[in-house]
């Protein structure tokens, strides 16, 4: 079968890693992808944007799938022109991926089918919105409805705070993505993130992360797209996992198909575990950066028969197997992220820590300068290791990052410290 996989992150270099294990694949065409994925595969260069140069590419050279990595063109509705086509797709329709794209849409779909989430209201007015903060009182949380790349949430200790993210949204702070605002109660727990395939009717959980979204140790400083990961999570038991199907992914899923916009792909649910249940926080539409990284090395089923499954409907009932060991990821950054990246620094050394044994490395952020490596982005490599307690993935991931050569990279040294202290 010949597969195109879009996206270039690290995301996709574990997807091709996956895929390429399957007998059934013949070639791998990666657009754009990066110098990680050229080794499994042919980078292409590809306007994803342009619908109509996707399907003229695909039938050029005879895609029989296409594996979307990235929500922008889920939410822009790739998938629908690639269906109309009759190319099967991996991922949702531009109607289904609201569940990412509008935090909105998600919230009322939620009230309609009694999906456990946090409280909240939605507001075009500032002045509507400004009234339900002082009603409510600190802490909340104050959203823009559309995709801000995880930006567009504000944790407000103080009711002041809360005024100042309604004023700011509504000033365009976020561009059209804050022309809505969702306002919600503060949840507190734990927070997991669960990944569940569905085929538009089923769905089958696919397996457990967390991750540390800020850039310093001890979960410090300002957000970022994720310095780090492992899975499964160890607060994330078989009883949570089958709560959390029958409470909130299957309703979710037969939500969508009642609504005519029924969900193929990955559901990335971003969850609490508060005190009297989990709860969603959100949901994405895709799989998560860098979650896939420390998910995908534990599957033991084959992910491009899987991937069929899901964007033919037959998902089989007993199609995921994944195994026992516990895998963590550490991300190494370009000084400057989150802010600017410092770009074009060398990198060495990648091959001694993939020597190491149950280590894998994936490109992100990277890019080749004749025999060099350079660093082309903020988030640059994932270095993950495999092991069967977390503590020792946590020991082997960091023994190959410090194999690693790259005097202008920073890591955090504490990925998995929370689980850790616990156990
Ligand atoms: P989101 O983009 O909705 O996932 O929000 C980003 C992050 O903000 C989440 O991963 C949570 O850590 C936090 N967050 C969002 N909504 C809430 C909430 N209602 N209560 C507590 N934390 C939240
Ligand atoms: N790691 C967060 C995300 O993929 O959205």
């Amino acid at each position: 079968m010949k597969v195109l996989l879009i996206g270039s992150g690290g995301r996709e270099h574990a997807l091709a890693m996956s895929l390429v294990k399957s007998a059934r694949l013949t070639k791998l065409f990666i657009a754009p992808g990066n110098p990680g994925t050229a080794a499994l595969g042919e980078n292409v260069v590809l306007n994803v944007t342009d619908h109509a140069a996707a399907i003229n590419f695909c039938r050029l050279m005879g895609i029989e799938l296409v594996v979307v990595g990235p929500e922008q063109p889920l939410v822009e509705g790739l998938v629908d022109a690639l269906e109309a086509a009759g190319i099967p797709a991996f991922g949702p329709t531009k109607g289904a991926a609201q569940l990412e794209g509008s935090k909105a849409f998600t919230k009322e779909l939620c009230r309609r089918y009694g999906i456990p989430t946090a409280e909240f209201g939605r507001f075009s007015e500032r002045e509507a919105a400004l009234k339900y903060v002082r009603t409510r009182g600190a802490p909340i949380v104050v959203k823009a409805d559309g995709l801000a790349s995880g930006k567009g949430v504000i944790i407000a200790s103080t009711l002041a705070q809360a005024e100042e993210a309604i004023e700011s949204m509504f000033s365009g702070a976020f561009g059209s993505a804050g022309a809505e605002v969702v306002i919600e109660e503060l949840l507190e727990g734990e927070e997991v993130s669960f990944f569940a395939l569905s085929d538009g009717s089923r769905a089958l959980p696919f397996a457990s992360a967390q991750d540390h979204k800020r850039v310093g140790d001890g979960d410090t400083g300002p957000n970022t797209g994720g310095m780090g990961a492992y899975s499964p999570a160890p607060v994330f038991t078989g009883d949570l996992q089958a709560r959390v199907m029958r409470e909130i992914v299957t309703p979710t899923i037969d939500a969508m198909a009642a609504e005519d916009m029924p969900f193929k792909g990955v559901l990335y649910a971003g969850l609490m575990i508060c005190s009297d249940g989990p709860k969603l926080i959100e949901y994405n539409a895709r799989f998560g950066d860098p979650e896939t990284q420390v998910m995908l090395p534990r599957l033991e089923s084959d992910l491009l028969s899987l991937i069929e499954q899901c964007a033919r409907g037959n998902l089989e009932r007993d199609a995921v197997a994944l195994s026992d060991l516990t895998a963590l990821t550490v991300v190494m950054a370009a000084e400057g992220y989150p802010g600017a990246p410092k770009k074009g620094t060398e990198i060495r050394g990648i091959e001694e820590a993939e020597r190491m044994p149950h280590v894998i490395v994936t490109h992100a952020g990277t890019r080749r300068d004749g025999t060099r490596l350079v660093a082309d982005g903020g988030r640059v490599l994932n270095v993950t290791a495999l092991a069967p307690t977390l503590a020792e993935a946590q020991r082997r991931a960091y023994a190959a990052v410090d194999a690693i050569d790259w005097p202008e990279g920073f890591c955090r040294r504490d990925i998995g410290w929370r689980a850790i202290t616990k156990t």
